[in-house]
């Protein structure tokens, strides 16, 4: 039976292009795991090297290092992820991927309307009151009664 090929923290860094501090930081939270030497030193299974592309390409995404650790959390740590298993967790990065642009383009038209407006009205203002949260806790009061209110400007 041939033995894992084991490689050192400068080898993934040199093969992944992802600092060895970075690597130390992914391990210290558990996305990769490593074991050591007699002499104390990390050894990394060649696996790691699928397990830090899929870190990179969800970082890219920007998917969030604690929902990264979690999809790695479903993964055996002595393996790279399958095909199925890469095609599973990029569709899902991909759905909050568009529900953040969605969210982002509604924060750029908001911003639009304000640009020249300048009123930045607590109530009236979509980009400060969004969706009219306001209204929950001015239960009772519509938009119209409640009238433009500016910010406060400090004296
Ligand atoms: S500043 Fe946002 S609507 Fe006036």
């Amino acid at each position: 039976m041939n033995s894992p090929v084991i490689l050192s923290i400068g080898e993934i860094s040199q093969r992944t292009g992802i600092a060895t501090s970075a690597l130390r930081f992914y391990e210290s939270i558990g996305l990769i795991r490593s074991q050591r030497n007699r002499g104390n030193q990390r050894r990394f299974q060649r696996a790691v090297i699928r397990r830090v592309a899929v870190i990179k390409a969800a970082q890219r995404a920007g998917i969030p290092l604690d929902d990264i650790g979690q999809v790695m959390g479903t993964l055996p740590a002595d393996r790279a992820p399958t095909s199925s298993e890469w095609k599973r967790f990029s569709n899902s990065w991909k759905r909050d991927l568009e529900a953040r642009i969605g969210q982002l383009t509604r924060i750029k038209d908001d911003l639009a309307g304000c640009i020249g407006c300048g009123c930045l009205s607590i109530e009236n203002c979509a980009l400060i009151n969004p969706n009219d949260e306001l209204a929950r806790v001015l239960v009772g009061t519509s938009k119209l009664e409640r009238g433009t209110r500016p910010l406060e400007t400090p004296s």
